[in-house]
């Protein structure tokens, strides 16, 4: 298949591009690199700035590769940025998502792989979280995501689009090897902000809120390996059929809490690394693991990485070796 990925240069589109290529697919990248990095794509890709609201600039990228499927990474992330500056979510997340597929749809391509996320759960009703459980996001963040959703089912309803929708819960680590990792200008994850105390670009780390009703008091999380996640995308690009929507979650179905995660990162790095507790922050669920037997059932997944002291070991191999990240 030919793929056109958007987001390319981001954390995950980078890990998803190589697995597409390894998959014996064409890979074309997208990036208008406002947060992405040049330096993250394989040099072997054609790859163009472009933005994903500019349907003249998408619809000839989309017909000179005969582009089969779309993956559409491309979005901003931060909860937090998400409630103080709405409008940059829905126009960036929605509007430009509308924008790609009606460039999609006008240029004959109707094949999507659409990155969602856990947050479309908002707190949820029971742990672990199915896909049936009711949609109901507590940020515009998780909101613009659902609203996207939305678009594409009433697309394969409409215009006879077909997607696969993946739902992400604590995407962490990186690509064994240590080449390629996540560096976002703006590190708000729990991972990456722990080891950035391992490497000396932080005094301590902060746990957000020790009076949640878990164990340990803080709050868990499901982490999956970006390889994983990637590779599920690989998957869901043979699952996608015509007029038909699906939705998978994708998580180890292992719950970590933060003590623990610190912990673990603590081990890897063999350091110290400071902790101060504060109260909440805003908008956190107290636990959040996926259930994600339709993936494996449905998809054939079969995350490679479950293991958190791996993810935290390939995590931490990217950033001791880049601790100024792509800037290097
Ligand atoms: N945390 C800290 N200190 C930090 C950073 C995070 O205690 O410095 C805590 C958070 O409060 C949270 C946990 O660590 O309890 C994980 O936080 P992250 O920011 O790493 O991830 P989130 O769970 O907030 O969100 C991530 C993605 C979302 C996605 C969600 C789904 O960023 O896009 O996972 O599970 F929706």
């Amino acid at each position: 298949m030919n793929v056109l990925v958007t987001g390319a240069a981001g954390y995950i589109g980078s890990h998803a591009i190589r697995a597409v290529q390894e998959a014996g697919h064409q890979a074309v990248a997208l990036d208008n690199l406002c947060h992405g990095h040049r330096a993250a794509l394989p040099s072997s890709v054609p790859f163009y700035e472009v933005d994903i609201g500019d349907p003249s600039r998408v619809m000839e990228i989309l017909s000179r590769h005969r582009i089969d499927a779309v993956m559409h990474f491309a979005a901003f992330i931060e909860v937090g940025e998400s409630v103080v500056d709405p409008h940059k979510y829905y126009y960036n997340n929605c509007a430009q998502s509308l924008a790609l597929f009606d460039a999609m749809r006008r240029a004959g391509v109707k094949r999507v792989v659409f990155s969602s996320t856990a947050a479309v759960y908002g707190v949820p009703t029971a742990v672990p979280i199915h896909e049936t459980q009711i949609i109901a996001p507590i940020n515009p963040y998780g909101r613009s995501k659902a609203m996207t959703e939305s678009v594409l089912a009433d697309f394969a309803q409409a215009y006879e689009f077909g997607y696969v929708s993946l739902r992400y819960f604590n995407v962490a680590g990186a690509r064994p090897d240590g080449s390629i990792g996540e560096a976002h200008k703006h590190e708000t994850h729990l991972i990456p902000r722990v080891l950035d105390v391992a490497l000396g670009k932080a005094e301590e780390v902060t746990i957000y809120g020790t009076d949640y009703d878990t164990p340990d008091g803080t709050c868990i999380r499901d982490y999956v390996h970006v390889e994983d996640l990637a590779a599920a995308h690989v998957l869901a690009l043979n699952a996608i059929e015509p007029r038909r929507g699906k939705v998978y979650n994708l998580g180890s179905e292992n719950g970590f809490s933060v003590r623990e995660v610190i912990e673990t990162c603590r081990t890897i790095a063999d350091h110290p690394i400071p902790a101060v507790e504060k109260t909440r922050r805003p908008g956190d669920p107290a636990m959040l693991v996926a259930d994600s037997a339709a993936a494996r059932g449905e998809l054939g997944w079969q995350p490679r990485y479950p293991d958190l002291k791996t993810i935290v070991s390939h995590a931490w191999q990217w950033h001791r070796t880049h601790p100024k990240g792509y800037e290097n």
